[in-house]
């Protein structure tokens, strides 16, 4: 079967996906939710999230971090940073991981072109932050699939699912 390179997220209603480095809420069934989707795989994710999450190394995947600067290193076996859109489509066709695309805005903006396939956790609130889903992004290019509703203790959210069409 042909691999997909995709793109997972939450954003509250209005598309906030940050404040200040980090998520904006903390709902353990939404990051439950990631983990199950990206383990075993790769993510693909910018040296600002990175950075933001403490330099942690989620376990259990690969981290392709992204940045223009040539002399970043993160010593650890897990992690590969890379410098350009061009070396990761690279190192993805060279590879037989899954490749997941967790952003932050300006990865989600870089790849827009690149995603076949969409998860997008729509939590069911409006919070305070300072980074936006890009508004820019080609949605008539991509059509839902599936939509899964999910209660939790604090914030319900819901799965959306969405393939390229075009
Ligand atoms: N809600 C969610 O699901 C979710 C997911 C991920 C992140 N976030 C949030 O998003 C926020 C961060 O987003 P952000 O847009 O500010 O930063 P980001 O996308 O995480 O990282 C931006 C950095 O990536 C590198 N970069 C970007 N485009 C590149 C390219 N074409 N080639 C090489 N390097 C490139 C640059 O690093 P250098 O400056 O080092 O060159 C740039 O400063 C945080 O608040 C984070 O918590 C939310």
């Amino acid at each position: 079967m042909t691999r997909r390179i995709k793109a997972i997220w939450a954003q509250d209603q209005k598309g906030l996906i940050g404040q200040d480095g980090h998520l904006p809420w903390r709902i353990p069934e939404e990051l439950a939710h990631f983990k199950a989707t990206t383990m075993g795989q790769a993510m693909l994710m910018g040296r600002v999230t990175f950075e933001g999450m403490g330099k942690r190394v989620l376990p259990g995947r690969k981290s392709l971090i992204l940045t223009r600067d040539p002399n970043y290193q993160v010593d650890h076996p897990d992690v590969l940073v890379l410098q350009s859109v061009e070396e990761v489509l690279n190192w993805y066709q060279h590879q037989e991981l899954e490749l997941y695309v967790i952003g932050g805005r300006e990865i989600f903006c870089a790849f827009k072109e690149n995603l076949d396939e969409l998860i997008c956790s729509e939590i069911q609130g409006v919070f305070e932050g300072d980074v936006y889903f890009p508004a820019e992004f080609p949605w008539k290019s991509f059509e839902l699939v599936e939509q899964i509703e999910q209660e939790t203790a604090t914030f319900p959210f819901t799965i959306y699912k969405y393939r390229r069409i075009t």
